[in-house]
């Protein structure tokens, strides 16, 4: 069985794509540091998916540690990096501590695995690298003009992969994911943050009666409803992608693939609240707010690229994203504390 090194695999994203590598016959190695994270999400992947996963708490800042993992575990095939900072407020106020967590990390990451020989890697991108497009559904070659420390740390990564596959043949898949909502479908792991910093954690969060109410940010763009519309992708679907993009280093290897992952359709702020109360039979009060600065009316994706080279299709729909999402939150109120 190939054994895959798996960063932040505690995580929201990482623990779904876990259970789909473990599904996928792969043996999985995590390395994370619990720092936005608890050791419960992977105790619960091994009971959903009835195996064991190898875990390191380790730091990527310490080289040496990570050196150690490498050493101890022999023959890694490939490695899905996920472990980052990710929050695009946190990182205009603090982008030394972005920089540092989110780029030395992954050059110690990469360096350990050079040093090693393992030179095939999924990354974890975003759409954010893409700015405020020019015209959308958006396509991989449009322009990269990321407009915050977090957008730019993703931008440099990208740039510091593509230039290992150049000069070392490594074998690059850079997933640029739009926004990823929802939860595994047994319901036992889900997005677990303390505060909130997308739409619709924060929307579960006032079902449950946890926070008061949801502010829309802006009701006057350029949209059928005025508020802002964006493209949503269920987790589930997310983490296979990066199974998908396992296979894809086997067939084609050596190169650098760049794919947007969403379902090229778009949702309105309104809608998903309108769904949320629907689905969960909640009250769910909101208040319009003013336009945050950066935000943009309207972000799709082009997902044609990865439909067609990784064999990958969005399988879930609006229902199934805010179903799962309120089956988690409504069955942990108090997240992997409950
Ligand atoms: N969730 C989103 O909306 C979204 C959107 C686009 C891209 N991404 C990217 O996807 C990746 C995963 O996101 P997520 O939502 O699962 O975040 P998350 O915070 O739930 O998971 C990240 C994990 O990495 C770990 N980590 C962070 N820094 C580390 C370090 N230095 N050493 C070891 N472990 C470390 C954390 O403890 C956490 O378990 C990130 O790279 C993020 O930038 C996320």
């Amino acid at each position: 069985m190939k054994k895959i090194l798996v960063t932040g695999g505690s995580g929201y994203i990482g623990s779904h794509t876990c259970i789909e590598l473990l599904n996928a016959g792969f043996d999985v190695i995590v390395v994370d540091d619990f720092s936005n994270s608890v050791a419960e999400a992977i105790n619960r992947v091994e009971k959903i998916t009835n195996k064991k996963i190898t875990f390191h708490q380790v730091n990527l800042l310490d080289k040496k540690s990570l050196n150690n993992v490498f050493h101890q575990e022999e023959n890694i095939h490939a490695v899905i990096h996920f472990a980052a900072l990710k929050a695009v407020g946190e990182s205009v106020a603090h982008p030394l501590e972005y920089y540092t967590n989110n780029i030395t990390g992954s050059l110690n990451l990469f360096e350990v695995m050079k040093n090693h020989n393992v030179s095939n890697i999924v990354f974890s991108s975003s759409a954010t690298v893409y700015g405020d497009p020019e015209t959308t559904p958006i396509k991989e070659n449009a322009k990269i003009q990321a407009t915050n420390p977090y957008g730019h740390s993703k931008v440099m990564m990208e740039q510091i992969l593509i230039d290992t596959n150049i000069a070392h043949q490594w074998g690059v898949v850079i997933l640029r994911y739009f926004n990823p909502v929802g939860a595994h479908p047994s319901g036992k792991i889900g997005e677990d943050p303390e505060y909130p910093n997308n739409l619709l954690p924060f929307v579960s969060q006032v079902a449950a009666g946890i926070r008061e109410q949801v502010t829309i940010f802006g009701d006057d763009y350029q949209t059928p409803d005025g508020t802002g519309i964006r493209d949503y992708i269920h987790v589930v679907d997310l983490a296979r992608a990066h199974v998908k993009s396992i296979e894809k280093l086997n067939t084609s290897p050596k190169q650098t693939h760049i794919f947007n992952v969403g379902t090229g359709t778009g949702y309105s702020v309104k809608q998903i609240i309108e769904t949320f109360r629907r689905i969960s039979g909640k009250k769910i009060k909101t208040v319009i707010g003013p336009r945050r600065p950066g935000d943009i009316a309207e972000c799709t994706a082009d997902t044609s690229l990865a439909n067609k080279e990784l064999n990958w299709h969005a399988e879930f729909g609006l229902k199934e994203m805010i179903e799962s999402a309120w089956k988690w939150q409504s069955t942990h109120p108090n997240g992997y504390k409950s």
